[in-house]
Parts: C-alpha cells; structure tokens; sequence
C-alpha cells in the first residue's frame, strides 16, 4: 500500500509504503509565502482580519503595499491552505481567493512547491477549492468566485488539461460559494445568502461576509458543456448555507444534491473570533432533489446535528452511490480558532432516517461511528478504497486521518476499516510532532504519483 494524506494549513503528508511511514510537513512555498518569509512577518490580510474599522484598515494597506509596490500579487496572493486536487499529473494546493499551486511529492515522500498554475493564461479569476474530477471522463470541473459581475465563473478543463472558454454564471450579487457539485450531465452552483458586505463591515462592526436568514437559497443546474448561461435553471429551497456538498447524481428527470445544510452560520464565530460556546445553528445531512422537467424543488433531512466535511468513495464522483462519510463536530466545547471533529460517522443512502433519535447514534441509516476518546479530536477523514473503480464493494476500503490528543500532547495518524466502521484501527501511524488541526485532507495513489508532470 502507498498513499499520502494531505492536511492543511501547512501540508502534514503521510507515505506509507511495504508496510513503512514517513511523514512530512511543508508550507506552499506561495508568492505570499515567499514575501512574508523575506519581512520576516505577516504582509497580506488574511480572511478573519475582515471585521469593523479594522478590516478596512487591513483592505487599504494592502493595496497601498501593491501600489508602492512592497507587495508583489502578480504570482497570486493566496494561502493555498484549504485543500488538494489531483488532476492531469498535478497535484494542487488550493484557496478559493486565488488560483492552484502546483505541488511535487518527490519520491522519498518530500514536497515541492512548483508554482502558481494559471492553464496558458487562461485562468484570470479564483479558483474553488472545491473543484470536481469526473472518475469516468478524467475531465475537471471548476469555478471561481469574485465580488465583481457576473460574481461566479465556470470552467470546465480537459482529461489533457486544457482549460476551455470562461463560461459566467450570473447571481444577483457577490456571495460567498464555497462549493459545487456535478452529475454526469450537469454542474450545479449554489447562490446561498452569505452576502459580501463591505459597507456593513465597517459601518456596524461585523464579518465582512454576512448571512442573511430572509433571502431564499438558490440552485443553478447547467448542462456541463454549455458554451454560455442561457440554458441554466434556478431553483428555490428554503434559507439555508452549505460549506460542503457530499456528492450529485441524476434520477430520471431530477438531480439529486446529498449536501450538509446550515439552517444559520455565522462565518465570524467559525473563524473563531468568538470564544464562547458555539451555537447549535444546525448542520444536518440533506438530501435535495431538482426536477429538470417541472422545475420543482424539495429537500429532506436525513440527520440530526452538527456534522459535516463529507467524504465518499470518488470513484462514485457525480453518480448515484450509498455511503456518506461525514466528520462529527463537536459543538459544545470552547471554539480555539476552529471547529473540533470528535469522529467520523458512516451514512447508508438506502436506509431510512430515524426520525425519533436526537443524537448521532448508530441505527436507521448511521451504520457505524468511530468516536474518539475525550480530550482527542481528528482532521478530515479521507475514503481509500482497496480497488479503483466501481466494480467492488463500495465501501470496501479505509478511512484515514490525523488524530491529536489534548491529554498528552502526541498526535498520530489512524487507519480504520470503512466497511465495519470498527472501534479497533486497522494501523496507528504515532507521529513525532503535534499536527495541527487541519482543513480538508486528500489522498493521493502510487500510480499518481508516477504520472506528476515535470514543471
Ligand atoms: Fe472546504
């Protein structure tokens, strides 16, 4: 077995080959990097400084280091600290403020930055840090998001990495769109009410990016090889804010969307700005359906609170699939900077929800939940499966993922069995060094390792 899992901030990679693990930690050598390392300190503003005077503050010097040209953005100005995509021999280091990072796993398991990827010039916008590869056409699917019209573009790049023509999806105004999610026939974006609000920032001391809980949620669908907008259908569900969307498929005439939905999110409290308890705003597992043919929208709730940070099998990626790996968040303890995951828990699509239960618990359709001793809490869960493809079992593979212990100090990586979601792990990885809580997690196989590209 040979494998690297990704976590963020920094990149903390695991290699575990003929039965041994080396583990690494490097930062993105970013332009932002480069710069701030050279000052010895932080020069650009990072996305939780955006709050009251003191983001306007924190706006106006950054251009003004531009303009006198102290800062350099030509070479992108983003962290790449929010997850991976492996696409075309490259695997990437992505935030959605800016365009991927190229990043190498050399052969004794190190890491190289390569640079800023920008497809021939064709890439002048953001980048999601939630793009999709379809596991059939090897074809990538993303967008970008920006606080000017059309305020969301679509792009879709060949299996030979040829990045096709901007393709604009207009929305009433700039919103925060963390993900997407795609079919085999079809992309769908989501216009959710996380409102960019400068002005508000600065007149009333908030977030710069405030939920509105009035305004309708919005899903557009687009057939995914359209050249323009014109074809897209919108649909309407009730109010809701979706960081993360499990996976897509189509039924017949509808689409199908499994996502995590927030009844209300406030991004300053996720961002840790706020140090008491956190406020059970709802954070549930939903099935949403679209009729392509009669416009019709409808949702369901299939769990109770507060999960998210989905994972399935991506050989399943845009199909109809069964199992849905979700990371629990604990929602009762002091928030330090970022949300704690206490476990992961298992999902079976073909099972019926338990309306009567409360809590997470295993029945209905919780088929299995790994939870964590107290005091130990865990990044990212990432679905490895024991054969590519989708001629196996689906859920015949592992789950892996960073574990830090509170109590001690230790950190280690745990390998457990995705199929009987057991309290006992298949391997524990004990690392020499704390591994912060991360972002998103990613794995990347032998063979694709053996297909990076040269730079
Ligand atoms: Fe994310």
């Amino acid at each position: 077995m040979d494998f690297h899992v990704v976590s963020c901030r920094m990149i903390h990679a695991l290699h575990i080959k003929d039965g041994k693990a080396t583990y690494v930690s490097r930062y993105v050598t970013t332009s932002r990097f480069k710069q701030e390392e050279y000052f010895g300190g932080a020069k650009f503003m990072k996305v939780g400084d955006l709050k009251g005077l003191f983001g306007l503050f924190m706006v106006l010097t950054q251009e003004l280091r531009k303009k006198l040209q102290v800062l350099d953005a030509t070479y992108g100005t983003g962290p790449a600290n929010t997850a991976f995509i492996y696409h075309h021999g490259k695997l990437m280091a992505l935030s959605e403020s800016d365009k991927p990072y190229v990043v190498r796993i050399l052969e004794d398991g190190d890491l190289q930055t390569l640079g800023l990827l920008e497809y021939d010039q064709r890439l002048k916008h953001p980048f999601t840090a939630h793009p999709k590869v379809d596991p059939f056409t090897d074809e990538m699917f993303t967008f970008g998001y920006s606080h000017e019209p059309p305020y969301c573009t679509y792009r879709v790049i060949t299996k030979d990495g040829i990045m096709l023509d901007p393709v604009p999806i207009t929305i009433p105004e700039s919103v925060m769109m963390h993900d997407f999610a795609i079919t085999a026939n079809y992309s769908i974006f989501m216009d959710l009410p996380m409102l960019f609000r400068p002005k508000e920032m600065v007149k009333n001391d908030e977030f710069i990016y405030k939920f509105d809980p009035a305004k309708k949620a919005r899903f557009g669908i687009l057939q995914r090889y359209e050249k323009d907008e014109k074809n897209i259908k919108w649909f309407e569900l009730p109010n809701c804010f979706i960081f993360h969307n499990a996976n897509a498929w189509e039924e017949g005439s509808e689409v199908i969307l499994i996502t995590c939905r927030h009844n209300n999110v406030d991004l300053d409290q996720v961002n840790g700005n706020q140090s008491d308890k956190l406020e059970d705003h709802g954070n549930e597992l939903y099935e949403m359906r679209f009729n392509m043919k009669t416009g019709a929208a409808s949702q369901k709730q299939l769990s109770v609170s507060a999960i998210d940070f989905p994972r399935i099998n991506e050989s399943y990626t845009g199909r109809k699939q069964r199992y849905i790996y979700c990371m629990i968040l604990e929602s009762t303890v002091k928030v330090n900077g970022i949300l704690k995951m206490t476990g992961i828990i298992k999902f079976d699509l073909h099972a019926k929800p338990e309306r009567s239960k409360e809590h997470l618990e295993v029945g209905g359709n919780v088929t299995g939940i790994y939870d964590l001793s107290p005091g130990m809490f865990c990044s990212e869960a990432v679905f490895v499966p024991k054969e590519p493809g989708v001629s196996g079992e689906e859920d015949d593979g592992y789950l892996i993922f960073f574990v830090h212990d509170e109590n001690t100090g230790k950190s280690e990586v745990n390998v457990i069995d995705a199929k009987t979601m057991s309290a006992d792990p298949v391997a524990v990885v004990e690392l020499p060094s704390r591994v912060p809580y991360g972002f998103h997690a990613f794995f990347v196989n032998e063979e694709q390792l053996g297909h990076q590209v040269e730079w």
